[in-house]
């Protein structure tokens, strides 16, 4: 029994104990890989291989592995269930880059381990997809846990990058005062800072009514999104049941929402001009409409031109980036997230501690 625990000891005293670029490298790995789990899955649909392993967890009742007779299908499904393990690996890697800060940043060390219990479960439900014989409403469950996964993702790499931001502005801060003798000079960039909000620029009435107007209105649209694929031609297999809604009336529901969210976006991007705001607010809030342009593009062109595979994939990968970018702009109007330095409790030298501008406390366990 010694010999594993101390295996055990030495991969724990080995993990890092701050935050990092190779954290913040891992953590868009992470997002990457959510997304892009999205789109293969979305491959094993538009490709009608939904079934392509009749089976789950083995392949077929009497293998683990898609064979060759299973043809193209069964690689193909088969193909996406290997990714899961690709998806296991860098989520697990997220987990244990923050398991030594789980005390110092107990919100991002959470977000961490919800990604990564998400995949287990995510296999799961496609198991149940599987078993269901592709039923619409699990398939569509699937998607929008995976749409979920993709939102913590967002989340976690957007405070990862605000800690090593914050610490580098200090830097630059500190050297600049340290050609003035000051004594705070070393160490803000190696220790970062502590106190610095997320949502940090201006924000008013509109802006602060907008940001989650904006959120509630992308996932309106994407469960309604998901009602529309339910009913369309896209099944994932010949077989497998679709719903009985009326398509047109399904599809002007799912346009609701986007009219919702269309007026949300203008009205912030047009409000934000008229205060202060902070670059990334900026960035957010335009990156956001260019999303919504695309997305609105390729829905309507999909609509009129019969579903054609390639843009139904477009418009999966679109509503991807429109959670992302939606996610950034709550964060960036309303997230109470502080930073609280790069260094964990295991760390050697304690954080600099600054006050934000809004006076919130470092030790503020905010998310
Ligand atoms: C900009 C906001 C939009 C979002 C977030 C969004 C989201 C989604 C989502 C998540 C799906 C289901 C994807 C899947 O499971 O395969 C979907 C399907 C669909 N959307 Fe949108 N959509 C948007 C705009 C539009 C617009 C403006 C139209 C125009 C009519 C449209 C038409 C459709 C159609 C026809 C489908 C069904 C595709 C199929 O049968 O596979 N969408 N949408």
């Amino acid at each position: 029994m010694k010999f594993p625990m101390n295996v055990l000891e030495v991969f724990r005293t080995n993990l890092p104990t701050r935050i990092t670029r190779v954290t913040k490298v891992i953590a868009w790995a992470t997002l990457v890989s959510n997304i892009a789990i999205i789109l293969t899955g979305g491959a094993v649909r538009l490709t009608a291989s939904g079934l392509g392993c009749p089976e789950w967890p083995r392949c077929t009742p009497d293998s683990w592995v898609a064979t060759q007779e299973m043809g193209l299908h069964g690689a193909i499904e088969f193909g996406n269930r290997l990714l899961t393990y690709v998806l296991v690996l860098i989520c697990a890697l997220m987990f244990f880059a923050l398991l030594r800060l789980r005390r110092s940043h107990r919100s991002l060390f959470r977000m961490s381990l919800i990604i990564l219990a998400g995949i287990p479960l995510q296999a799961v439900i496609g198991g149940i997809t599987v078993w269901t014989n592709l039923n619409p409403w699990i398939v569509a469950l699937h998607f929008l846990l995976s749409a979920a996964l993709v939102m913590v993702s967002t989340m976690l790499l957007n405070r990862i990058r605000l800690e090593l931001r914050a610490a580098r502005e200090a830097g630059q801060e500190s050297r600049h005062d340290s050609r003035q003798d000051s004594p705070a000079a070393p160490g803000a960039q190696l220790q970062g800072v502590a106190g610095v909000r997320m949502s940090h620029g201006a924000s008013d009435a509109v802006t602060s009514a907008m940001a989650p107007v904006i959120l509630v209105a992308t996932w309106v649209s994407v469960f309604l999104g998901t009602v529309v694929t339910g009913t369309g031609p896209h099944a994932g297999d010949p077989g497998s049941p679709r719903h009985l809604f009326d398509p047109d009336l399904v599809t002007r529901m799912h346009v609701v929402p986007v009219y919702v969210l269309c007026f949300a976006a203008i009205a912030l991007l047009v409000r934000q001009y008229r205060i202060s705001t902070a670059p990334n607010q900026r960035r957010s809030a335009w990156s956001l409409m260019i999303v919504i342009i695309a997305q609105g593009v390729i829905g309507y062109v999909q609509h009129f031109t019969g579903l054609p595979v390639i843009l139904v994939g477009l418009h999966m990968l679109g509503s991807a980036l429109l959670v992302v970018t939606a996610t950034a702009v709550f964060d960036s109007y309303r997230a109470r997230y502080v930073t609280r330095g790069l260094g964990g409790d295991e760390a050697v030298a304690p954080a600099l501690s600054t006050q934000s501008a809004s006076g919130q406390s470092a030790s503020t366990q905010a998310s």
